[in-house]
């Protein structure tokens, strides 16, 4: 190989500083390339905010690009990781874009039933609203983005009065749910078993079945619930309100509920 001639060499040297620079050059733009993509493919984290119905609305999941956000007793959740249930066409997507509140308790996912107004709920349909807000909360696939301006707080973040009756609401339905529990611990509900050809019937293994009034929701004061516990005698005699079913003896174990459909 001829050695390179001076004059090669200059160009050489030349080219070679030009090529540094390029270099240089190159390296920024991998860089900021690297940089948008890390950027883009790396889901915005949100940071809790203020939100207006209005704008609310357009995080539905009709845009694939913004996340699926969802409204619950005011609070706002990025659901973007439940898409299959809360994107179009999604089981639970009329909860998206929105606060459809009282649909967690009604399943009313028509136009109307999609609100956030808790009005006439019992306290214990309040406290189930309020076990699914916690649902979101304690959830580690869904994140907390903010609160909606509107029924449940302010334009200063503050829990309006509404929000308040609401916890008050499901506070006491919780007291009511701890207060069944605790019935049905002590008077077991009855076993039960039902075909057209035998009726109703219902049993205890230990005890004697008798309807009993469950302890009240709250509202539903005149429409009373019942069930069948099992009471031992001794309850029997001491608790008020205690029915027999019709045409059972009181000391039969096993009475006809109702009756065969022909
Ligand atoms: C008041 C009525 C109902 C409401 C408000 C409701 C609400 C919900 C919500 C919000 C989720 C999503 C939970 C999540 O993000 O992981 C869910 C999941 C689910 N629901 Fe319901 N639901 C109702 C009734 C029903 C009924 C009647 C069925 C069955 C016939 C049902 C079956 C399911 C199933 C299987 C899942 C789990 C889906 C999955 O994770 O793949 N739901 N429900
Ligand atoms: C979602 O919101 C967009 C824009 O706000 C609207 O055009 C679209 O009809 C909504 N989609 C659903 C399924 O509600
Ligand atoms: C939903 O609510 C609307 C308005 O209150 C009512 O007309 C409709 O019958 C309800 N639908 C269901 C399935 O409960
Ligand atoms: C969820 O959070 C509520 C309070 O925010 C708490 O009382 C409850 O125990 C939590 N539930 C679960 C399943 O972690
Ligand atoms: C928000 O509510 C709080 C009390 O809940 C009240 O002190 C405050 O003035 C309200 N702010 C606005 C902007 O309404």
């Amino acid at each position: 190989m001829d050695p390179p001639s001076p004059d090669s060499a200059r160009a050489s040297g030349k080219s070679s500083e030009s090529w540094d620079f390029g270099n240089l050059i190159g390296l920024i733009l991998a860089v900021v390339l690297a940089m948008v993509v890390v950027k883009l493919s790396t889901p915005t984290v949100m940071k809790p905010r203020l939100w207006s119905p209005e704008e609310l609305a357009k995080y539905n999941g009709s845009d694939p690009k913004l996340p699926v956000l969802l409204g619950i007793v005011g609070s706002v959740f990025d659901v973007s990781k439940g898409r299959k249930h809360y994107g179009p066409g999604g089981g639970y997507s009329h909860f998206s874009g929105r606060d459809a509140s009282r649909a967690f308790v009604s399943g009313n996912f028509t136009a109307d039933g999609l609100t956030d107004s808790l009005g006439g709920l019992s306290p214990l349909q309040v406290k189930s609203i309020m076990d699914w807000h916690n649902f979101f909360q304690n959830s580690t696939k869904y994140i907390y983005v903010g609160k909606i301006v509107g029924r449940f707080y302010n334009q200063s973040g503050l829990p309006t009065k509404e929000f308040v009756k609401a916890t008050l609401l499901a506070a006491r339905g919780e007291r009511i749910m701890k207060e069944r529990k605790k019935e049905e611990d002590r008077f077991p509900t009855c076993n039960s078993r039902w075909n057209p050809q035998q009726g109703g019937e219902v049993w205890c293994t230990t005890g004697y079945p008798r309807i009993v009034e469950v302890v009240s929701d709250g509202l539903y004061r005149g429409t009373s619930d019942s069930r069948c516990a099992c009471f031992d005698e001794k309850a029997m005699n001491s608790r008020k309100g205690l029915l027999l079913y019709e045409g059972c003896p009181p000391l039969s174990q096993k009475c006809q509920s109702s009756p065969p459909q022909v």
